[in-house]
């Protein structure tokens, strides 16, 4: 989708979105808005919040498609979300080009680059493993203009942050849909060394360094699989020389069968997004490269296959963790907290990170709390979830605070080992994040998402996602980097 800011002129074909409200445009010439505003009044559109009216104006020779949106009063607008459902709506029209008038309105440059975002975001399509026989035959919207009062300025807020951002999102969003036949570790970390033309220092650690470190919680998920395991370390530095760095973790499951405790078939196949934290991790780590981010920030990766088979980890093996805490593993399904057990402690004592965020799908429990509209936010530090919180309104990736206690740790005692990997029914995300915590110590402020319910769905909730692969946490963490280390 090609994006383009300029100054205002009305649309010569196409479609047209004009967002009618608070201050109201003196611009889309052509287009006779007393007329547009009465026709629209007529068809029973009040201007409301999230209101639509469609109509088409004749341009010259040309019928152009104006599509009215309401703003309703609201102080703030959600750009975003309103360019995303005008551009889902075209979809299938055939309509190739799309040019958005703020010129004139109250929206700032910032806003303008948001509305590139959306339309961005909800023009994502996953058709690459179609072939033209079921590829749609209708043209995707192709262009989209957007003209408003400073379009050097817009531009250079979309180019410097919401761009890179997208294209991070997108990214993400490739790795979750993509399959596991084309998705598995090595195949994953090969194709995340190729972001190290962006400038990204990146190291590939194998089974058998891994092995050296003993990361046997991490290696004993993989196995069953005929894959080799990989850890996969992303590293920018753009901040200042010496600044600790902030750590991003992601679980890289590429596929969970659930091993031995074999998952029923039914929809398994959803379980190829089982790396979706992992995607956030790198999509991030992308986006902070091409924008050239001022902040030294720090990717790592656990990506593994789960699989059952005679080599298989057994439920009740024992194993050592590369902290040197001991495991029973109860359930081979529970595998996304041994996997990052290793990943955690790894980072932790390697990077000594000033601030440390985890992402990963990893219990359906959180599904069942919080469906699919927030992350599971956990911490150990009140002002880091604090700043999550607050990068979540701004980047409207939601996230929901959840408790962490020592309450709870009586639930993943375990009477053979320093902790099994299971805590029975009550309370399923908050003992997956408990286990967790106990790996990362108590000198670090780190904060685990639960995305099990964000980073894919079968069911849109927003225009702005595909159905599966959101992308989800790109947006939140850059944001996070952002206000929090740079600058
Ligand atoms: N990858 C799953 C969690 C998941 C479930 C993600 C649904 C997305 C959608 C995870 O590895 C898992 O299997 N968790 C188990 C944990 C249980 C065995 C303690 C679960 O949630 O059932
Ligand atoms: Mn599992
Ligand atoms: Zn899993």
């Amino acid at each position: 989708m090609k994006i383009s800011f300029g100054k205002d002129a009305a649309a010569k074909s196409g479609a047209a979105l004009i967002i009618l409200g608070a201050k109201d445009s003196s611009a889309y010439h052509d287009i006779d808005k007393a007329g547009l505003v009465a026709t629209a009044k007529a068809a029973g559109f009040s201007g409301g919040k999230g209101d639509k009216f469609s109509t088409y104006v004749v341009n010259g020779s040309k019928a152009v498609k104006v599509i009215a949106a309401g703003r309703g009063k609201a102080e703030i607008f959600d750009y975003e979300l309103c360019a995303a459902s005008v551009v889902k709506s075209l979809r299938g029209s055939g309509e190739t080009s799309l040019t958005v008038h703020l010129a004139a309105t109250d929206a700032t440059p910032d806003d303008a680059a948001r509305v590139a975002l959306g339309a961005r975001l909800a023009g994502y399509i996953f058709d690459t493993h179609k072939s033209a026989a079921t590829k749609s035959k209708k043209s995707p919207l192709k262009t989209v203009k957007i003209t408003c009062d400073n379009p050097s300025a817009a531009k250079k807020a979309y180019e410097n942050y919401y761009g890179p951002v997208g294209d991070g999102t997108i990214l993400a969003r490739d790795l979750v849909n993509d399959p596991p036949n084309i998705v598995y570790p090595k195949a994953y970390a090969a194709r995340i060394k190729k972001l190290a033309d962006l400038g990204l220092k990146v190291e590939v650690l194998g089974e058998k360094r891994m092995e050296s470190l003993g990361m046997h919680a991490l290696l004993g998920v993989g196995l069953g699989s005929e894959r080799e395991s990989q850890m996969v370390i992303m590293r920018w530095d753009g901040g200042k020389k010496g600044a600790k760095p902030a750590c991003l973790v992601g679980k890289g499951v590429t596929f969970d069968t659930g091993g031995i405790s074999l998952k029923p078939g039914n929809n398994m196949w959803d379980m190829k997004g089982d790396m979706g934290g992992s995607a956030a991790v790198v999509g991030t780590m992308m986006a902070l490269a091409s924008r050239k981010a001022k902040a030294n920030v720090i990717g790592v990766v656990g990506l593994v296959e789960n699989m059952p088979d005679g080599k298989a980890q057994l439920p009740g093996d024992i194993v050592t963790s590369m902290s040197g805490q001991t495991i029973e593993v109860q359930n081979t399904d529970a595998e996304g907290r041994l996997v990052l057990a290793d990943a955690l402690h790894y980072s932790v004592t390697r990077f000594k990170p000033a601030a440390m965020i985890n992402l990963a799908t990893l219990t359906g429990a959180i599904i069942s709390a919080l469906g699919y509209e927030h992350a599971g936010l956990f911490s150990n530090d009140d002002e880091l979830a604090a700043q999550i919180s607050a990068a979540s309104e701004t980047s409207t990736e939601k996230t929901w605070r959840l408790p962490l206690s020592p309450a709870y740790n009586k639930l993943i005692d375990s009477p053979n080992a320093d902790m099994k990997n299971i805590g029975g029914p009550a309370a399923g995300s908050i003992t997956a994040g408990q286990f967790l915590q106990r790996f990362v110590g108590e000198n670090t402020p780190w904060a685990h998402l639960d995305i099990a319910g964000m980073g894919m769905k079968n069911q849109r909730t927003d225009p702005r996602e595909p159905t599966f692969g959101t992308g989800y946490g790109v947006r939140l963490l850059n944001r996070w980097i952002a206000d929090n280390f740079e600058g």
